[in-house]
C-alpha cells in the first residue's frame, strides 16, 4: 500500500545541517497497522508528512497504492490526498466555529459527496451522538479526537495517518481513543499509520517500524 525508497530529507538553519531521513526505505502492506515510534526529534512527523504527500524529500520515492505520488503536480496530489487519507493530530485541529458534525463533514465536503447521514452515523459511533451541534470548546480532550477520527474516517480512504493521537490525552482516554481507532480501522479493511513516541502503546500494533539515526530499524 505505502513503499517508500532511499527518502532523505534535511534541514539547514543557518550554517548547521540536521539529517532527517537518511535514505529511508519501508514497505506497509494494505490493511496492516503499524506503528511509527522513535524519540522526540527522530524524525517521525518529518516521515509521516513525506509517507502522505504533504512534504517533498529531497531525494527518494514514495509509491501510494501504484502511484508514485510525488510525480504529481500539486493540485493532483492533493485531491489523491484527499480521496486516499485521513488525518489525526496530536492537537485534534478541529475548526472552532464549526460544531462537531461541521467538522467531521469537513473531509466528505472536499471530496465533494452527499454527507450528513453518514457521518451522523459515525459520530455515534465514537460516541458521540448526543454531541452533534457542540462546539469543540464545548467537549473534552477525548471527545474533540473522537470527532477528529470520525473527521478522518468520514471520506472513507484507505489509509489513516494519525500524529501522537494521544499525546494530549491521560491514559486511560488515551487508551480508549487507540481502542476505538483500531477497531474502526479493522472494520474498514484501513491501512493505520501511528506515530507515537510511547513505546507502551505500540503492543497494538501488527508492527513498529522503529526510527533511528534516519533510518527505520524493524522490530
Ligand atoms: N521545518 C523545519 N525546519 C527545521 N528543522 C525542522 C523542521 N521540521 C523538523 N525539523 C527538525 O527535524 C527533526 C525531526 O523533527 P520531527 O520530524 O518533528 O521529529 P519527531 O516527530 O520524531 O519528534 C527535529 O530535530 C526538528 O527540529
Ligand atoms: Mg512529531
Amino acid at each position: 500500500m505505502i513503499t517508500a525508497t532511499n527518502l532523505h530529507r534535511s534541514y539547514s538553519i543557518g550554517q548547521k545541517t540536521i539529517e532527517v531521513l537518511h535514505g529511508l526505505d519501508l514497505h506497509i502492506a494494505r490493511g496492516e497497522k503499524v506503528f511509527l515510534c522513535g524519540p522526540s526529534g527522530a524524525g517521525k512527523t518529518t516521515l509521516m508528512y513525506t509517507l502522505a504527500g504533504l512534504e517533498q524529500p529531497q531525494q527518494g520515492q514514495v509509491v501510494i497504492a501504484g502511484t508514485d505520488i510525488y510525480a504529481l503536480n500539486l493540485k493532483k496530489r492533493a485531491l489523491f490526498r484527499n480521496k486516499t487519507m485521513g488525518f489525526i493530530f496530536q492537537n485534534y485541529m478541529l475548526m472552532p466555529e464549526l460544531t462537531a458534525l461541521e467538522n467531521a463533514s469537513l473531509a466528505t465536503a472536499v471530496a465533494g459527496r452527499e454527507a450528513t447521514e453518514h457521518v451522523v452515523a459515525l459520530l455515534e459511533r465514537v460516541g458521540l451522538g448526543d454531541r452533534l451541534n457542540h462546539l469543540p470548546n464545548e467537549l473534552s480532550g477525548g471527545e474533540q479526537q473522537r470527532v477528529a477520527i470520525a473527521r478522518a474516517l468520514a471520506h472513507n480512504p484507505d489509509i489513516i495517518f494519525a500524529d501522537e493521537p494521544t499525546g494530549n490525552l491521560d491514559s486511560r482516554n488515551g487508551g480508549q481513543i487507540l481502542d476505538l481507532l483500531f477497531s474502526l480501522a479493522e472494520e474498514g479493511g484501513k491501512t493505520l499509520v501511528t506515530v507515537t513516541h510511547d513505546a507502551s502503546i505500540a503492543a497494538r500494533g501488527d508492527r513498529t517500524l522503529i526510527i533511528r539515526d534516519g533510518v527505520v530499524d524493524n522490530a
